[in-house]
């Protein structure tokens, strides 16, 4: 951040982005859209995306040189901030030992365990590598267990690209207002039931038009990829009754929630328990891995113990699970994640107050180290509220913002996320910016 950032006379100033276009044009012939993953394109807020060089604590820099306070943190991965010394060394030192060996090691139950301490209801779990896949997993568990084909998931909630799973989705979906995915078949998205977020009503009236037929629910329990949404009053114990009323399984989808909203997960912040947990990005702290689990009674028909096939090459890759241990181990001492929980609340606050003094409509919530920001007057409750959102407000404060520093979300419809690195001044910091371009651009 520079001395700039302290003066809020200074007009918000552009940054030189010369070599991240120059890359972006070569990636754009290798890449779909130059990317490896559709936000990164910056297609929902235009411009260029910023090519990373390097990344360290609470920054980014591109490759034109230019630093960057980092409030995507690899999408909620890094919550301890990038390239923590100690999860470095030791990942360095067991890399040593070999990078991949499909055989069992014993860290992958140490690691096991850990996640079990936090997450009791992960009875029995499995390790995959991407979230994607956990998530596609439970549902083919569900559907084995329950002996049911239908699944009912929730408008701007995304939980992987499976196909089944990419029925009204959330995040990159719907930052591109995209329906659902060409490519998957009718069949397969008529197995896939949605209602609104945070109407129940809506998924009493699923069962009852689909009696017997459904084997579950899975849901982001605090919505991250439609922007930040938090269930209402009785949401989450209502959807658990209903489930267990139904002999349908409850799927909380904590790959993004997990260890970041509350060491314990949202499970945990609203003591619920559900029958299958997916979790991802900390629990791996920036390497690939991703976890699914749940009852015991359930994972037992998983291959080899059951009829429910799944595998993978590189699951519980030795190093993944180095870096998992390592993070969860720095996470879980005394005061680490109050500090994080604590910087969140200050952004946000602070963020609500400076819109406030300019009289700017903006709704903002945040739990633990996640948050996130409407740019609209009214309440958030599901995904139509938060496509009322101001988009094209949010395009020019995001561009502004990346002007001066501060690397958001690129797309109104993300959360955001705070890390152990962020200190209070990167926050006052990141604020004064808030405030300097809200100034601006009113
Ligand atoms: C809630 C949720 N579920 C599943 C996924 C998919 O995880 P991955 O990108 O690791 O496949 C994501 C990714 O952002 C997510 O936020």
């Amino acid at each position: 951040m520079s001395s700039e950032s302290k003066n809020h006379r200074q007009p918000v100033r552009s940054l030189s982005r010369k070599q991240s276009e120059n890359h972006f044009v070569e990636a754009q012939t290798c890449f779909p859209g130059g990317v490896n993953s559709p936000v990164r394109a910056f297609r929902s807020v235009g411009g260029t995306p910023v090519f990373v060089k390097r990344a360290k604590g609470a920054y980014i820099w591109d490759e034109d040189g230019n630093r960057y306070l980092d409030f995507v943190g690899s999408w909620g991965t890094a919550i301890l901030g990038h390239a923590h010394d100690e999860v470095l060394d030791f990942v360095k030192h067991r890399m040593d030992n070999g990078l991949s060996f499909g055989a069992p090691t014993k860290e992958e139950t140490e690691l096991a365990l850990k996640v079990r301490h936090y997450f009791p209801a992960l009875e029995m779990m499995r390790f995959v590598s991407s979230g994607t896949e956990a998530c596609m997993a439970s549902i083919r568990l569900a559907r084995g267990f329950t002996g049911r084909s239908k699944i009912i998931k929730f408008e701007g909630n995304y939980h992987g690209h499976g196909d089944m799973l990419l029925v009204k989705a959330g995040s990159g979906v719907a930052t591109f207002g995209l329906p659902d995915s060409a490519g998957v078949t009718s069949g397969v998205a008529q197995s896939t039931l949605t209602a609104p977020y945070n109407d129940i009503q809506a998924v009493e009236a699923l069962f009852a038009a689909n009696p017997g037929d459904i084997a579950a629910i899975i849901l982001e329990p605090i919505v991250g990829n439609a922007g930040f949404i938090r269930p209402q009053k009785s949401f989450l114990s209502d959807l658990r009754d209903l489930c267990s009323r139904e002999g349908a399984l409850l799927i909380f989808d904590e790959v993004m929630t997990g260890f970041r909203t509350h060491l314990g997960g949202v499970q945990a912040l609203y003591n619920i328990k559900p029958d299958l947990v997916t979790l991802g990005k900390v629990v791996g702290g920036g390497m690939p891995l991703a976890v699914y689990g749940g009852r015991s009674d359930i994972m037992k028909m998983v291959a080899p113990l059951g009829s429910v096939y799944q595998a993978g090459t590189l699951s519980g890759n030795p190093v993944a699970v180095a870096c998992g241990l390592k993070t969860l181990e720095v996470l879980g001492r005394p005061g680490n994640f109050a500090q994080i929980s604590l910087r969140t609340q200050e952004l946000v606050t602070g963020m609500i107050d400076i819109a406030a003094k300019h009289q700017i409509a903006l709704q903002a919530d945040h739990e633990g180290g996640m948050f996130g920001f409407f740019f609209t007057k009214s309440p958030v409750f599901n995904f139509t509220d938060a496509k009322k959102c101001d988009a094209e407000f949010f395009k020019k404060v995001f561009h502004a913002l990346l002007d001066e520093g501060c690397y958001f979300a690129p797309s109104a419809f993300e959360a955001g996320f705070v890390s152990l690195a962020h200190k209070p001044e990167d926050i006052q910091n990141a604020l004064s910016c808030f405030d300097r371009v809200l100034g601006a651009l009113k």
